[in-house]
């Protein structure tokens, strides 16, 4: 194999595009019923979150919005830091509007609930969760995630917007990577 090719540093597929894309219609179609007949504003935390907003969205009948919002909580390390810091805030004023952020994973839940605190206090009529994956770790705090893909297991996962050290977001699967990578 090349060895400038990404697939030498993957150790195991998780979750193929095929199961990913097939959740995600599920999702969407459960998004679909929830919000009919009422205005969506998706809001995407950058960057993880790219490929779940444009193929969750891409399934949705609903007429939505999207905005975006970046947040540090994690260096190039692989441990959240607790810390939550604003990069980029939405271009949207929230009030009265049905919220519904996007999540590529969540972990600790620590950005989560920092993140839906926040938007709560801009006065917006509901704001929901959407996350494609979950661990184990976010069952220790307190936020409600509505719509999860798939609960999987404590492990580092990189791919489909997950990256390590901001490399393989662009992966279409979800993987663990080979011990080499990390040393
Ligand atoms: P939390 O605050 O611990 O829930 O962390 C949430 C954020 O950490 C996610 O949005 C990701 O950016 C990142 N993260 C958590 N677990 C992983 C992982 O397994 N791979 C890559 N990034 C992760
Ligand atoms: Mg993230």
């Amino acid at each position: 194999m090349d060895q400038s090719d990404v697939a030498g540093d993957i150790a195991n597929i998780l979750l193929t595009r095929e199961q990913i894309d097939a959740k995600l219609r599920e999702l969407a179609a459960r998004i679909d019923a929830d919000y009919a007949g009422k205005d969506l504003l998706l809001v995407g935390v950058l960057k993880g979150a790219v490929m779940v907003m444009a193929d969750l969205s891409r399934h949705l009948h609903t007429r939505a919005e999207m905005d975006w919002m970046a947040v540090s909580s994690y260096g190039s390390g692989t441990k959240s830091s607790g810390v939550v810091r604003i990069l980029k805030d939405l271009d949207s004023d929230l009030t009265g509007r049905n919220v519904l952020i996007v999540e590529d994973i969540i972990d600790s839940g620590l950005t989560l609930s920092w993140l839906l605190a926040n938007l709560r206090s801009r006065g917006p009529a509901s704001v929901e969760v959407a996350a494609a994956l979950r661990k184990p770790g976010a069952a220790k705090v307190e936020v409600d995630v509505k719509y999860v893909g798939f609960d999987i297991p404590n492990e580092f996962v990189v791919g489909y917007g997950l990256d390590f050290a901001e490399k393989y977001r662009n992966l279409p699967f979800v993987a663990t990577l080979a011990p080499h990578v990390y040393s």
